[in-house]
């Protein structure tokens, strides 16, 4: 699908999109039509009991024998002053999503700008853009048969305003972004027999065309920094682990001390000796989504050219059963030097990161770290899939998480740490066990076991175990599978907070 954009005019074939506002007031553009096709728009508008020009309510209308049209869709957009960004970016991917179920090829969105609306009309056509590119994605390179009535058909969607230029100046940057989740989708919808850790590395690789410094530790070098953790997840697969870091250094002061990023890539997680039910497990490709988000996010970042000097570094491994794997009860030591007694296998997200962790806050001081993770079912069973986790050290860093989440419709709900909860990981024979009391508070204890590898480092964890993939579907910007989850807040948050 292409998005094209052009002055604001009656075009001459396909879909015709117009808002209508609240009380059915007509914009310009429909209300150019509507003498075009004799009324019989504002008389659609004011004949529909369902249609008023509520936000996201829809009416189609045929258009007349005489016009070169199909038809045009009417478009609810509420009051002017409520008009705001989300709401743009879901008309736009609603709009996609209708005219691929109707079968349409080419389609035309007027955005005549309403008095009132706190947006600018570049703004608008932006985020109708951004939106209508998120919605777009598709994952279909592994099907060899798909039927016809089941591909796309949307070719092009001409987003028309009245400064066509701005507003294509204005949307180029959120379609950066839209490449990095574009990227982050990808690299999670892919199968682990495709994406193992040496496979994502080679795509890291590739990030050194938008500018991005990589960097790789392989086994032997993550053996003398003392990984102990990381590379014990790992020895039970047959493929090597490896820890990425990526930089971008887009702030003025190339000195300037950077943000980090830093995600759990576990490609597959068998659970290893504490191997998991079969049912379900093929949904495990999807445990590495955390950094699957930060290698979508700096390519984000870097195709925006952010103004902020940025690290990303993602800890990539498969957990998995074998006569090498570890087992319940071993001890391993990490990097930091404490030691974690692995009571059970599959709590290795927490494992991989405790070195991905230590490692970043010692070689590149950051302002603050954050990271994601698949971690726990237990945050999928606290929060479902409307909104992830957030663990924090700082409250500064929480608060302004929560907003970018607001800002971005990634949303963020905090949950607490404290003592009282970190002692449920203390062991008996060494510093910490990896599992707390049963299952009493999952996903607090996981995150306590990541706060004993933050130093004084303002630290924050998001545990998007139940974000990272959509079975729901009823997002218009975020189709069916794999989310994207993470890119657009973690853009937000740099570009509100961290740039210069
Ligand atoms: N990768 C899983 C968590 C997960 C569950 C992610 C469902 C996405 C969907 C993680 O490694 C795991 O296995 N966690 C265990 C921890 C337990 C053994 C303490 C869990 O949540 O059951
Ligand atoms: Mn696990
Ligand atoms: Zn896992």
């Amino acid at each position: 699908m292409k998005i094209a954009f052009s002055e604001i005019s009656v075009p001459a074939t396909g879909t015709l999109i117009v808002g209508i506002l609240a009380e059915g007031e007509l914009t310009a553009t429909a209300q150019a039509v509507d003498e075009r096709m004799s009324g019989a728009l504002s008389k659609a508008v004011s004949a529909s009991v369902r249609f008023s020009g509520k936000k996201n309510t829809t009416l189609l209308i045929n258009a007349p024998a005489g016009l070169d049209l199909a038809r045009v869709l009417l478009i609810g957009l509420g009051a002017p002053k409520d008009i705001d960004k989300l709401q743009m970016q879901a008309l736009g991917g609603s709009v996609v999503g209708g005219l691929n179920k109707m079968g349409e090829t080419v389609a035309s969105l007027a955005l005549d700008a309403p008095d009132g609306c706190p947006l600018s009309p570049e703004d608008m056509a932006a985020e109708v853009a951004f939106g209508a590119r998120l919605a777009g994605y598709r994952f279909d390179k592994y099907r060899t048969k798909q039927k016809e009535e089941d591909k796309p058909t949307l070719e092009t969607l001409t987003i028309m305003s009245g400064d066509s230029g701005a507003a294509e100046a204005a949307a180029a940057p959120r379609q950066r972004v839209g490449d990095g989740v574009y990227l982050t989708r990808d690299l999670v919808s892919e199968p682990s027999n495709v994406k193992y850790p040496a496979a994502i590395v080679e795509d890291i690789k590739g990030l050194s065309a938008v500018g991005i410094e990589v960097e790789l530790l392989d086994e032997a070098r993550m053996g003398e920094l003392g990984m102990g953790a990381l590379l014990g997840v790992g020895q039970g697969s047959r493929r090597d682990s490896y820890i990425a870091i990526m930089r971008w250094n887009g702030a003025a002061d190339k000195n300037e001390q950077p943000v980090a990023f830093v995600g759990k890539g576990v490609t597959f997680d068998t659970g290893g000796i504490s191997i998991k039910p079969s049912g379900g497990m093929e949904e495990m490709k999807y445990d590495m989504a955390g950094a699957g988000c930060v290698i979508g996010l700096m390519k984000a970042l870097a195709g925006r050219k952010a103004r902020a000097n940025v690290i990303g570094v993602v800890g990539l491994v498969e957990n998995m059963p074998d006569g090498n794997a570890q087992r319940p009860g071993d001890v391993v030591t990490t990097m930091s030097g404490q030691t974690i007694e692995v009571i059970n296998t599959d709590a290795e997200g927490r494992l991989v990161l405790s070195d991905a962790l230590w490692y970043t806050q010692k070689t590149f001081k950051p302002k603050f770290m954050v990271d994601l993770a698949t971690l726990t079912g237990a945050i999928i069973v606290a929060l479902g899939t409307y909104q992830a986790g957030l663990f924090s050290n700082n409250d500064e860093l929480a608060e302004r998480l929560t907003a970018a989440g607001k800002a971005s419709g990634e949303e963020l709900w905090r949950l607490p740490l404290g003592a009282r909860y970190d002692k449920d990981i203390n062991s008996d024979i060494a510093d910490m066990k990896n599992v707390g009391k049963g299952r009493e508070a999952g996903s607090i204890t996981a995150a306590q076991l990541l706060e004993r590898f933050v130093a004084d480092t303002p630290w924050a964890h998001l545990d998007i175990a139940g974000m990272a993939w959509m079975k729901r579907g009823d997002d218009p910007i975020v189709p069916k599978g794999a989310s994207g989850f993470g890119v657009r807040l973690l853009d937000r948050l740099v570009a509100d907070y961290y740039e210069s």
